[in-house]
């Protein structure tokens, strides 16, 4: 299986860093291939725990890990990343690899961001204030990014970074104070030293891999509902994030991708605003939210919490060609009594294009199951009956097989068929 990706396929935080951390053992590199500082993907193991955000999850297993075209970094906060990794004595000097092509986020698009946020128009989408957004416009605008391959010459990079702040103080103005110009330089210039060492040919490390039959998985950060082209626009984020995302993003060929693992929780969340027809309220969704400890890993937010939505579960699934399914939190969902999945929206068959630009107009048609909690399993066959009912009920409205069940945040608790 030379590629595998892993996606996820609800709205967000499905536990992606979970399940990558545990399937990074079993192959040869891991790479990043979309998004930036606004994931913040959990890893538990025997390190500690690390909130991943650029850094892919094969350094903790001593793997390559790659940092594909399609990420945006910004450099101070992959530094601070960098750091962390190191105080929890991991070494990846030599497995560290990131592409010249990949762009980076300066503080002009942090503050377009927060403060086009912090308006009360009407346009705020609730996003993680990273600027993740004013990144990929000025990458596809093409005028004023800066990408890493322009952190290689010191003098060339803080001419542009020189260039580029004034154009954009000049716009930026009424969106308040940016930093100066010395604080930019002083905080951009220390964090290229750190990053330089790691700037590499990512394209042919990927094709050396696929050409001595390495296997790659290729790790997805945000979600499909998520994604600009396929997700609840406006409120979506700014990068593609499904599997042939990942494909395109780090050039690999599509007959060499043949596992492609959808990562779904046992209740979806959703940070930000958008449609969420199964999103619940009041002092049931305060008893998940503190049972799941759904607060944001990037921002600190409460995440919206709700039911199982199966319909939409399967727009995402035959949207990201799953092959598999990973589902995390069961055991959250065990300790909640009684619980409901929604099977169907009234008077729709199905999700198509038109159900999906009504998404908040759709009234879900739920199953109450009664739940007891899931004490230590070993196998499958250990479950209380509601497991298999709602694994059943997954597996028939996807078409998909539930592979990987998460029972814990720590590396060791899952189920593997
Ligand atoms: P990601 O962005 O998809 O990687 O997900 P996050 O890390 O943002 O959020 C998932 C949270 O759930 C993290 O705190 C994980 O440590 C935790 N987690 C992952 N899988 C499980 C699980 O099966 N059970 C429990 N209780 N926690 C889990
Ligand atoms: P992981 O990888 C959950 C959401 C934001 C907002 C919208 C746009 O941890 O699952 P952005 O900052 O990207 O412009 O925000 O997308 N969002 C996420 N929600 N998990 C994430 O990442 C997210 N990344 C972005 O809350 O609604
Ligand atoms: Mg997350």
């Amino acid at each position: 299986m030379p590629a595998e990706a892993l996606v996820g396929i609800q709205i967000g935080d499905e536990g992606k860093g979970k399940v990558a951390d545990v399937r990074a053992a079993s192959v040869d590199a891991v790479g990043r291939y979309q998004g930036g500082n606004n994931t913040g993907k959990t890893v538990q193991n025997e390190y500690g725990r690390h909130v991943s955000h650029i850094v892919p999850t094969g350094v903790f297993h001593k793997k390559i890990s790659i940092v594909e075209r399609g990420v945006v970094i910004h450099p101070p906060s992959l530094v601070a990343e960098i750091d962390a990794l190191i105080k929890m004595g991991i070494n990846f000097d030599k497995l560290l690899k990131i592409s010249p092509f990949a762009h980076i986020v300066g503080p002009w698009h942090q503050l377009k961001d927060r403060t086009s946020e912090a308006g009360s128009d009407g346009t705020k989408i609730g996003t993680t204030g990273q600027g993740i957004g004013p990144c990929y416009q000025d990458k596809m605008g093409r005028k004023f990014a800066i990408r890493v391959a322009d952190l290689l010459d010191k003098n060339l990079f803080l001419e542009k970074l020189r260039t580029v702040y004034e154009a954009k103080s000049e716009k930026l103005r009424r969106y308040g104070d940016m930093p100066s110009f010395e604080e930019v330089r002083d905080s951009y210039g220390a964090a290229r030293e750190r990053i330089v060492p790691f700037i590499a040919d990512t394209g042919k490390i990927i094709r050396d891999l696929l050409a001595r039959r390495k296997t790659i998985l290729l790790e997805g950060a945000q979600a499909f509902i998520l994604d600009v082209d396929h997700g609840t626009f406006p409120f979506v984020t700014s990068s593609n994030t499904g599997s042939t995302a990942a494909l395109m993003y780090t050039g690999i060929p599509f007959d060499e991708l043949r596992t492609v693992v959808g990562v779904l929780k046992a209740y979806p969340t959703r940070v930000g605003r958008g449609p969420f027809p199964t999103e619940i309220f009041g002092i049931e969704a305060e008893k998940l939210r503190e049972l799941g400890s759904e607060y944001g890993s990037t921002t600190g937010r409460p995440r919206r919490c709700g039911w199982l939505d199966l319909p939409l579960l399967r727009y995402a699934a035959e949207g990201v060609h799953a092959t598999e399914l990973a589902l995390t939190k069961l055991d959250v969902l065990g300790r909640m009594g009684m619980i409901k999945i929604c099977i169907g929206y009234e008077g729709v068959s199905e999700i198509g294009a038109f159900e999906f630009l009504n998404l908040e107009k759709q009234v879900p048609i739920y199953e109450t199951i009664n739940v007891e909690p899931i004490d230590a399993v070993e196998s499958r066959d250990d479950f209380p009956g509601w497991v298999e009912r709602v694994i059943k009920l997954i597996e028939e409205y996807t078409g998909v097989p539930v592979t990987f069940i998460s029972t814990g945040p720590e590396r060791n608790q899952y189920i593997q068929n």
